[in-house]
């Protein structure tokens, strides 16, 4: 039985004669009862709503045919808020977005919705990717990924077709629906070098967004905001810029480093920290990775402080090659 206040939105919908609120709702209803495992009945009213052909639908429902098209793939989120170190402002907006949507229900009853649209930007490296699977795994949802490689056809108007499938898909879903190297999809439109097929993409894709209940989040990630479509900025209602580490983050992140593998490093996390300044988390993350493999590989007769001395000046020789070459020298 779908809830009261479902129900109540979609009679008032159909009352007013409002297609988008009817959709929703009815997507709404769909995304719960698929939930509870009610996939029969989720699978009849897909059908009525997105008027599948029946065959299309038939055993396993077009849930799994469409999923199956590749569009999209599954993650399983692992990664919690704990496990990354975010700045106490990311943190609590987060939070906040994760409440409203556990706390729909109530929102609903006074007219509201959970907000559902985030947009990540940042350097590479930074917890964009991360970020979006800790979300889902706060939500308790699934993670969808947008795989470009199915969505992007050659073909004109081939990918605007696909990408309504895939909002068809994930519209009947409670998940996030990731979309990384967002530039790919929705660079800006007025760039003379495109073609109308990227404008007709970016329109499509514009729609689809506006068109989404707010079950299914959004997240899109990207290292080049200013590539983006000024239109597809405003659509996203939180934004967040993970940046670089500062020195007090890469301090905090060996301090648990250091708990997490039960070795004494033999260095103040400070001292780590200012030797480490200027990489990304990715690339502390190699460094932690890098020292304990030697640690470990070399058990009994090994020295945690000799090991890291060691990688540190390493990691130094590499960083300044690598400048001398790029400076021609
Ligand atoms: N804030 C963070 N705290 C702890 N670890 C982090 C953080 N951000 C990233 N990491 C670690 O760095 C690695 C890379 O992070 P992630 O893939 O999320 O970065 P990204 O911003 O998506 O990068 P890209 O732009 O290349 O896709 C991950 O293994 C992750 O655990
Ligand atoms: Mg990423």
């Amino acid at each position: 039985m779908a809830r009261a206040d479902l129900l109540v939105f979609l009679v008032e919908s159909i009352a007013k004669g409002d297609k988008l609120t009817y959709r929703k709702t009815v997507e709404a209803i769909i995304a719960e009862e698929r939930q509870k495992q009610h996939n029969v009945l989720a699978n009849k009213l897909e059908r009525i709503i997105h008027s599948t052909p029946p065959e299309r639908s038939a055993i396993n429902g077009a849930h799994v045919e469409q999923k199956s098209n590749n569009l999209v793939q599954e993650i399983l989120p692992k990664k919690k808020f704990a496990d990354l170190i975010l700045n106490d402002k990311i943190l609590e907006i987060c939070e906040a977005f994760v409440n409203e949507h556990h706390r729909a229900a109530l929102l609903r009853t006074y007219n509201l919705e959970p907000r559902n649209r985030i947009l990540l930007v940042g350097p590479p490296g930074n917890g964009k990717t991360s970020l979006a699977e800790a979300i889902a795994e706060a939500l308790a949802i699934p993670l969808f990924v947008v795989r470009y490689e199915s969505l992007i056809g050659s073909y004109l108007g081939e990918t605007a077709g696909r990408l309504s499938k895939l909002f068809d898909f994930a519209s009947t879903n409670r998940c996030v629906l990731f979309f990384d190297e967002f530039e790919t999809l929705a660079k800006e439109r007025g760039d003379t070098h495109e073609t109308g097929e990227i404008k007709r993409v970016v329109s499509s894709l514009l729609l689809q967004i506006d068109r989404l209940p707010s079950h299914v989040v959004v997240i899109g990630a990207t290292n080049h905001p200013e590539l983006l479509d000024r239109a597809v900025w405003r659509r996203f209602q939180v934004r967040l810029n993970l940046g670089m580490p500062t020195r007090d983050n890469i301090t905090q992140w060996f301090i648990r480093f250091q708990a997490r593998v039960g070795v004494e490093l033999g260095y103040a996390p400070e001292t780590l920290a200012k030797s480490l300044f200027g990489k990304n988390f990715a690339e502390i993350e190699e460094f932690g990775q890098s020292v304990y493999r030697q640690y470990v590989l070399n058990m009994p007769n090994t020295k945690m402080k000799d090991i890291i001395s060691k990688t540190l000046k390493t990691w130094r020789e590499i960083t300044t090659e690598v400048k001398q070459e790029n400076m021609g020298g």
